[in-house]
């Protein structure tokens, strides 16, 4: 039975009192830094000497910082050689939080981009407004539009990017025209792009040697590859190649030779993972599009560089058996957004949160009092952590780094809500060792870990 340490406290201090060496992996959600001030060179350089990043706040107006160099140093510690790291970041920050690492001493291997449909262009204000705004130029209106449902709710309202908008009112804006020769010169023109995708950032604590001696002497260092192929049918290999193997067959029809063999295995995890509307929305305008036949096809080799010497690194080549099944791109595995049962389940015994609390408006603000919140006074939230992540997306990913010791033991800093500490729970971690500062969230995930999890045993 699994079993799981929830440790309230600040990160680095916590980190300090674990033994050297001691996990096998880590996943974490760590403040992204999309706060209001862009840093400059000076500030790079101190960060990466070891001071905090100053990025004025965080997401929602948190007071959240990036994880330090010294935050990552101590990770570095704690985990044992070849151990890989899954990190979410955000995608303007995303540069940032890998510098964060790589100062510390850690690999990045790969970025795996979950791409998803819902979110808002940011800001959404175009030129035009700005322009009318700076002149006091009056805009005439030209006409309404009603909103409602997520299209009323503001990202903050909805108590998150991945929040739920669970209002149902109607909204109605107006729609206005330039007020002015100024603004009407750069009407169309905005600020920012749609989010649409958010960067997972995969690394590795470099290897003690060769693979096989990191994994045989610390029980760490890979991808839980078969544990994650997408699918169970489908798929082809190309058998090996028996024929001659000089430079014609090579690059005249050897990379394309070989008779496909069905290998009913599901697919080579990939690094994108896409949202449930995304796939759908995919599905509908790919059509059923066939794989291509591509890349070399030994089974029997778990890590195929070029030469494939065992050197100590998973990036480079990998074993890339080939597939020509069908079907369209939700095949390459996408995963729901974070539904409102999903976010209240178990935190049925937690007081109901206005809008305003959850939100960290003002009571009687106009954002607070609209109707249109998804987490407002009419439905409200119990669980009120704005930046949660989807389960099925969290489990996806702890069972990707899932280690096959029976003792093996992830540590999820930045707990927040639980959403990570779940799926590493449901993908099977043995065991999990979780670090969150604020109390209300502490008190939150061992709530949904009971109400999403079939016997998880909690350790104090
Ligand atoms: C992005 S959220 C993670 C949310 C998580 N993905 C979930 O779905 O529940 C980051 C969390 O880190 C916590 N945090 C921020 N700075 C911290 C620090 N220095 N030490 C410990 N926790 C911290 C915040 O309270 C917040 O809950």
């Amino acid at each position: 039975m699994s079993s799981y340490m929830l440790a309230q406290g600040e990160v680095l201090t916590t980190l300090q009192k674990l033994p050297s060496n001691s996990f096998d992996a880590l996943l974490t959600d760590p403040p992204y830094g999309l706060g209001s001030k862009e840093p400059t060179a000076k500030e790079l350089i101190a960060y990466l000497s070891g001071a905090e990043m100053d990025t004025g706040g965080d997401f929602m107006g948190n007071d959240w910082h990036v994880p330090s160099v010294a935050v990552w140093k101590e990770v570095f510690r704690v985990l044992k050689p070849g151990a890989p790291l899954l990190v979410f970041a955000g995608s303007r920050t995303q540069d940032l939080i890998s510098l964060g690492m790589r100062a510390a001493g850690f690999e990045i291997c790969d970025v795996i981009d979950w791409i998803y449909g819902q979110g808002m262009p940011k800001p959404a204000t175009t030129t035009d407004k700005y322009i009318d705004k700076a002149l006091k130029s009056t805009r005439p209106v030209i006409g309404t539009q009603a909103l409602s449902g997520s299209a009323g709710v503001s990202t903050a309202e909805k108590g998150g990017t991945f929040g739920v908008a669970a209002g149902s009112a109607t909204k109605v804006i107006n729609l206005t025209a330039p007020g002015s020769p100024e603004a009407e010169q750069w009407e169309g023109y905005g600020h920012g792009l749609c989010p649409g995708r958010e960067p997972v950032i995969l690394a590795c604590k470099p290897f003690d040697g060769t693979i096989a001696h990191n994994v045989l002497t610390h029980g760490t260092g890979a991808l839980n590859v078969k544990g994650c192929r997408i699918g169970t049918e489908g798929g082809t290999r190309k058998a090996k190649q028996t024929g001659p193997t000089d430079s014609a067959q090579t690059y005249g029809n050897g990379l394309n030779s070989g008779t496909p063999e069905p290998i009913n295995a599901g697919r080579w995890p990939k690094n994108v993972i896409l949202s449930e509307e995304t796939a759908a929305e995919l599905d509908a305008t790919v059509g059923d599009r066939p794989s291509t036949l591509t890349g070399r096809a030994d089974p029997t080799k778990t890590h195929d560089n070029p030469g494939d010497n065992g050197d100590a690194s998973w990036f480079g080549g990998g074993n890339s058996a080939v597939y020509a099944d069908g079907g369209g791109p939700s095949r390459f595995f996408y995963c729901a957004k974070v539904s409102k049962s999903e976010r209240e389940k178990g935190c049925e015994p937690l007081p109901l949160r206005s809008a305003a609390q959850v939100t960290n408006r003002k009571e009687g603000t106009v954002g607070a009092d609209r109707p249109q919140a998804g987490a407002g006074r009419g439905s409200g939230a119990r669980n009120h952590h704005p930046t949660l992540k989807p389960l099925a997306l969290t489990e996806y990913l702890a069972k990707l780094i899932l280690q096959p010791t029976p003792e093996a033991c992830l540590l999820i800093p930045y707990a927040g809500a639980g959403s990570e500490l779940i799926g590493a729970l449901k993908a099977g971690w043995p065991e999990v060792y979780a670090i969150e500062r604020d109390p209300e969230f502490c008190e939150i995930a061992p709530l949904r870990v009971a109400a999403h999890t079939s016997g998880a045993s909690r350790i104090t």
